[in-house]
């Protein structure tokens, strides 16, 4: 695709050339007879440089007067200029203005600083800034990642639905829905069972789309509409979620410093503290989990679920992710294959990142015997009729399988250092925040 314009992400190739810009006033500055209009296009940001004498007097007037966030065609000379930022500038000979915004109902953010609560209403224009837009390439860096990850490693997309009839992580955290004749619908929390049929089809599989959970929780780490990359696999344990897990996680932080180095920097992200991980990653036991956690002061008894708090003071103990493995059975979901030797304790596991970031992904073995997942289907009261299907599974050539999820807001708030996990997805959903 050739555009009449260049991109600004693309400038070094053109050198000493005469091109057309095609962006949006981002800052100007100006002294007189000179002007810097500074032009921002999505790929870029670059300084253009309008000098009064060489060019007609009205282009020279309607760049000096410009404002924030017009749409603008610049078109001039390309010049390395060692200064400044990107490594070149752009010698202003034309300009065709699309929209003006008017001085009467200016850009509403300015440089000054905002409040959180004007920015997130402002949202829609906010991604605009060069944070957010630092913020939304790293995204995209952790998302086309997490994919070449496991397409690489024989991996089967297969997607999930959204509308469910039947929870998969517990009946209270549901969006209901109404869906048509008084039928009742979900929006699904996580789409493991159907990946675990889909495994049974293709082996290795995955799935990446939205999930829903209705979690009056307000933290920094909860949205109520976040994107989950889910594998799962065919003849595998626990003992194969971890080493995927761990794979993945490293393969996400590698390929980030490979390639969005600019974005951190403008993140002022300490790249130390990403460079440090590398494999293996520590693995304890939730009994161990418990006496670290008990030793550092918290009143966390054997047998509770770890809270926000809880995960922050354990991961303190280590400079990278951190596995906690076998669960007590009671505080996690009804899928989970019991430990041979101790069945009150779940196959599952939690990877907790570093730096206060929690729980990033989780998962494990699920049950793969027909009388013991329809008694634990029994025992958390979910409706058997809405199982039906993956009951079937088990009845059809069960074998062991395991998988996990991870949150990819998660993932990219800890990549950007980011203290909130609001700002790491375009149009954020939380407890109460539905626009923009
Ligand atoms: O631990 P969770 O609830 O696991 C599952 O849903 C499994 N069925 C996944 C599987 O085994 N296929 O969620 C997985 C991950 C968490 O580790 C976290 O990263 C993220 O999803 N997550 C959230 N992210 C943002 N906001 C929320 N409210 C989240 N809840 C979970
Ligand atoms: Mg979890």
């Amino acid at each position: 695709m050739s555009l009449a314009h260049v991109r600004i992400a693309d400038i070094a190739q053109h050198d000493g050339q005469t091109v057309t810009l095609a962006g949006w006033l981002y800052n100007l500055r100006k002294s007189g007879k000179i002007c810097f209009p500074i032009l921002r296009d999505g790929s870029g940001i670059i300084q253009c440089v309008a000098v009064k004498a060489n060019l007609p007097e009205e282009t020279f007037e309607a760049l000096k007067n410009l404002t924030q966030e017009s749409s603008v065609k610049i078109t001039g000379k390309v010049r390395a200029e060692q200064r400044a930022t990107g490594g070149f500038e752009l010698d202003v000979e034309s300009c065709e203005i699309l929209q003006r915004v008017p001085e009467e109902t200016p850009y509403p953010i300015t440089p000054k600083d905002h409040g959180i609560d004007f920015l997130m209403d402002h949202r829609h224009l906010w991604l605009r800034s060069r944070r957010q837009f630092a913020i939304g390439k790293v995204r995209h860096e952790v998302i086309k990642a997490t994919r070449d990850y496991f397409d690489e490693n024989g991996f089967t997309l297969v997607d999930c639905p959204i509308f469910t009839p039947a929870a998969c992580e517990g009946t209270t955290t549901l969006f209901e829905v109404d869906y048509f004749e008084d039928e009742k619908v979900y929006l699904t929390q996580s789409g493991q069972l159907y990946n675990e049929a889909n495994a049974m089809a293709f082996g290795k599989v995955y799935c990446f789309g939205p999930t829903f959970r209705a979690e009056k929780s307000k933290t920094r780490r909860h949205l109520t509409e976040f994107w989950m990359v889910e594998p799962e696999m065919a003849y595998a344990t626990l003992e194969d979620v971890k080493e995927l897990a761990e794979g993945l996680v490293c393969f996400i932080v590698q390929r980030v410093l490979a390639n969005r180095r600019t974005e951190l920097a403008i993140l002022e992200r300490d790249v130390s503290k990403l460079e440090a991980i590398t494999g293996p990653f520590p693995r304890i036991s939730y009994d161990e989990a418990v006496k670290i956690l008990q030793r550092k002061g918290s009143e966390i008894e054997w047998g509770s679920d770890f809270g926000g708090t809880d995960e922050t003071l354990l991961a303190e103990e280590f400079d990278r992710p951190v596995l906690v493995e076998k669960y007590p059975a009671q505080v996690k979901a009804f899928y989970f294959q019991p430990d041979s030797e101790r069945p009150e304790l779940a196959l599952g596991v939690d990877m907790l990142a570093p730096e206060g970031y929690g729980e990033i992904i989780g998962g494990g073995q699920r049950i793969h015997d027909y009388d013991l997942l329809l008694k634990r289907i029994e025992e958390h009261h979910l409706p058997k009729e809405a199982f039906d299907w993956y009951l079937d599974l088990r009845r059809f050539g069960s074998v062991p399988h395991a998988g996990f999820g991870m949150g990819i807001e998660r993932c990219v708030a800890w990549m950007c250092g980011l203290e909130h996990i609001r700002e790491t997805i375009a149009y954020p959903r939380m407890l109460y925040r539905t626009r923009p």
